[in-house]
């Protein structure tokens, strides 16, 4: 029997797992909530409250769903996949205890001392008048964090001591993150070149995925605001295997074990964000799911079946599983609409995409798209993720760049210099 599948998301991310899935020989039909125009075109969407736990398992059980993905941070750290369990409904992702390396940064960083993995150097704090005074001993820039989950905007790389005070009233007296700024971390400024790890996890061993890199800003030459991720590259061409092994022995496997130890075992996908310093790779922060673009990347990439993997790490069975990776590059460039990130336009028509040579290269994901009344529009911050393969980055990258021609929409902005970084990391 095929398996009936629910992925948890409305992303690009969540689109490239469901064209992934649906290669698998083992998968039969997709539901994706609420999913996009992209992924309605691979399964059914359905608009399911997402932060309603009994609604989902209700409709996983009216629908015989087999296994749940859930993908996105929220709903992870709310529990989700505790509740499928508990339902007895097989899901794939970290529980809420495991999730809290990702929703909480002070969580995080106190673990990654009790495994002596490495990070910045760093103190946390509950009470503004502490902090404030702790500020006033730093060095600048120095970098402040909202320990909860803050839509990727509640890290500030303050300047001066002026401008970490006003942020950090903010974030502690006038809570614009809410609770999520409760606590802060303050720390260190790394230098260095930043990528992103993924590795699939089953609780008791690791599979790291090739390396890959964002870029995060919205401008090109990593200027102004930080955004969801413009655009991604994998492999990183600097990052040697090597490197990817000590990555995985000082940081992953540690990590793992501890939360193991600790009575958190973590299935799922441990995305390190790492800042490769002088003095080796160093851990920004943790994140317990999929990167969005790098999932994009990835899937072009990955060549084993991404459902047996799934399977593998719920089941504990990681080490007995294959996985292959195609030996060419991937890149993903986002088009997002006009004002991202402070905002975003909606209901924009998107033009050219029929236009797109039907090769094996080049796979539109979609992120904030819509059919309305028949034509394709706009629907949020990033609208497409272009994604694209070849032998080598470059060729990889053309193929992007040269689709990215044929696709409009009024206000389309996205950066064209990603993958054309030349910082390789400092020595
Ligand atoms: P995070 O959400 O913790 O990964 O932080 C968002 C971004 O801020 C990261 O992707 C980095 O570019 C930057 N960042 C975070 N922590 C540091 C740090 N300690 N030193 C330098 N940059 C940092
Ligand atoms: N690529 C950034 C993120 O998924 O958090």
């Amino acid at each position: 029997m095929k398996k009936k599948i629910l992925i948890i998301g409305s992303g690009g991310r969540e689109h490239a797992i469901s064209w992934k899935l649906k290669q698998s020989p083992r998968v039969g039909k997709l539901f994706i909530a609420p999913g996009n125009y992209g992924t309605s075109q691979i399964g059914e969407n359905e608009s399911l409250d997402i932060t309603n736990h009994k609604e989902i398992i209700n409709f996983c059980k009216s629908e015989k769903i087999d296994l749940v993905v859930v993908t996105p941070d929220d709903p992870l750290a709310a529990g989700l996949v505790n509740d499928l369990k508990k339902a007895r409904i097989r899901a794939f992702g970290p529980t809420r205890e495991a999730a809290q390396i990702e929703a909480s940064k002070v969580y995080a960083k106190k673990l990654m001392q009790r495994a002596g993995v490495p990070t910045a150097r760093f103190k946390s704090f509950s009470d503004f008048k502490k902090a404030l005074v702790f500020l006033k001993t730093q060095k600048f820039p120095c970098v402040l964090k909202a320990s909860g989950l803050a839509l990727g905007k509640g890290v500030t790389i303050a300047k001066n001591i002026l401008e970490a005070q006003k942020v950090l009233e903010e974030v502690m007296v006038k809570k614009v993150f809410g609770a999520a700024g409760r606590s802060v971390v303050i720390e260190e400024y790394l230098e260095g070149a930043e990528i992103s790890i993924h590795a699939f996890c089953d609780g008791k061993s690791t599979v790291l995925f090739p390396s890959s890199q964002d870029h995060k800003q919205i401008h090109e030459g990593d200027n102004g605001p930080n955004t969801g991720g413009m655009g991604t590259i994998a492999p990183v061409p600097w990052v040697s295997a090597k490197l990817l092994r000590e990555i995985k022995t000082t940081i992953v496997e540690p990590i793992l074990a501890t939360l193991k130890k600790e009575g958190r075992e973590f299935k799922g996908i441990l995305y390190p964000g790492l800042m490769i310093t002088k003095d080796g790779p160093k851990v920004l922060e943790f994140n317990a799911r999929f990167g969005d673009p790098e999932t994009q990347s990835y899937m072009r990439l990955l060549k084993s079946d991404l459902y047996e993997i799934f399977e593998s790490c719920i089941d504990g069975t990681l080490e007995k599983t294959k996985i292959s990776w195609r030996k060419n590059s991937a890149c993903c460039i986002v088009l997002a609409s006009n004002g991202y990130p402070a905002s975003s336009t909606k209901g924009i028509p998107i033009t050219g995409l029929d236009k797109l040579n039907r090769s094996q290269k080049i796979v539109v994901f979609h992120a904030g798209t819509k059919l309305v009344s028949d034509k394709l529009v706009t629907n949020g911050g990033r609208v497409l993720g272009v994604a694209a393969v070849g032998a080598t980055l470059n060729q990889a990258l053309r193929a992007a760049y040269g689709a990215i021609k044929k696709i409009h929409f009024a206000g389309m902005q996205y950066r064209r210099d990603i993958g054309r970084r030349k910082l390789s990391f400092p020595t």
